[in-house]
This record gives structure tokens, C-alpha cells and sequence, in this order.
């Protein structure tokens, strides 16, 4: 039997035949699509690594059967800079050295955009720990991790007022 997915991925329409129903997003993106940008940590649910945006909202690709979103509009780290114009919170994370070894940073920055666009974030560096608590860094660069997520949120919020005025 062969089942068969339709995905947009990074803005590219996709029409993948999977030959197991039981195959995850994460390992679809990583050994099929080759987007190795997404890392497979404790392939449980558990670190955060694997976080991607399905139709704008954050989710662990470990847990996801790929079948089952069909039709769904998939974002990874690859996706998210403008050609040679890195995305804000990517210029955030470089600017607040909010990395070390860098295995956690896409889920990390993937996580953080999906905080800001659900509103969430907030200026509060508690609100944001407690809205990144589902991605672990094992080097515990937490304090530039808070800070480059505070400091993006900033600057998208006055992009966005200035896009208003
Ligand atoms: S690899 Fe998905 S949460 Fe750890
Ligand atoms: S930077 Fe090494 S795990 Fe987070």
C-alpha cells in the first residue's frame, strides 16, 4: 500500500509517497527532503530539537506523523532567512551570543518565532523562559537565548509599526 502526503515546505509545494503510514515529519524532512537543519535529539518529545512550524504554530516533528498533515504548510530553519537576509531572530541569536556547540539553536529560533507570532512572548524574560521551556540546551545558554528573544520581539514589533504608520 503506499500512502501519499501534500506538503508545502519552505514555500515549495511537495507530493511525497510514503511506503510507511508510520514515518515522523522529522525523519521525512531529515532523510527524505535532506533539510538537516532540524535535529533529532531525544526523538521523545522531550528537547525541543526538532521543533518546526506547521501552519505557523509550533510543534515537535518527532511526534508528528507525517501523514496525518497532509495539506499543512511546513517551516524549518531553512526557510526562515530572506536570501542573504537572515531572519530577526536568527540576527538575535547571533548578536546576544545565544548559542555555543549550536545542536539546539534551530529548534530554539524555530520555537521563538512561533512565541512571538502566537503574541506570547511578552517583554517579561519570565514570560519567554516559561514560553521556551520546551527546548533544552544542553550548553545552558539560556541568558543570550532569553535576551535574543526579547531583543527580536522589539524589533519585529517596530517593524510592524512602522509598516502601520
Ligand atoms: S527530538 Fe523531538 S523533542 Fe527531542
Ligand atoms: S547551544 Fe549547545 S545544546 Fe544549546
Amino acid at each position: 500500500m503506499n500512502w501519499t502526503v501534500r506538503l508545502t515546505v519552505n514555500g515549495e509545494p511537495r507530493t511525497l509517497a510514503l511506503d510507511d503510514p508510520r514515518v515522523t515529519l522529522l525523519d521525512l524532512l531529515r532523510e527524505r527532503l535532506h533539510l538537516t537543519g532540524t535535529k533529532k535529539g531525544c526523538d521523545r518529545g522531550q528537547c525541543g530539537a526538532c521543533t518546526v512550524l506547521v501552519d505557523g504554530r509550533r510543534i515537535n516533528s518527532c511526534l508528528t506523523l507525517a501523514a496525518s498533515l497532509d495539506g499543512a504548510e511546513i517551516t524549518t530553519i531553512e526557510g526562515v532567512a530572506d536570501g542573504d537576509h537572515l531572519h530577526p531572530v536568527q540576527e538575535a541569536f547571533i548578536a546576544h551570543d545565544a548559542l555555543q556547540c549550536g545542536f539546539c539553536t534551530p529548534g530554539q529560533i524555530m520555537s521563538a518565532i512561533g512565541l512571538i507570532n502566537e503574541g506570547q512572548a511578552g517583554d517579561d524574560a519570565e514570560r519567554i523562559r516559561e514560553g521556551m521551556s520546551g527546548n533544552l540546551c544542553r550548553c545552558s545558554a539560556y541568558v543570550g537565548i532569553v535576551e535574543a528573544v526579547q531583543n527580536a520581539q522589539q524589533t519585529l514589533a517596530s517593524k510592524k509599526t512602522e509598516r502601520a504608520a
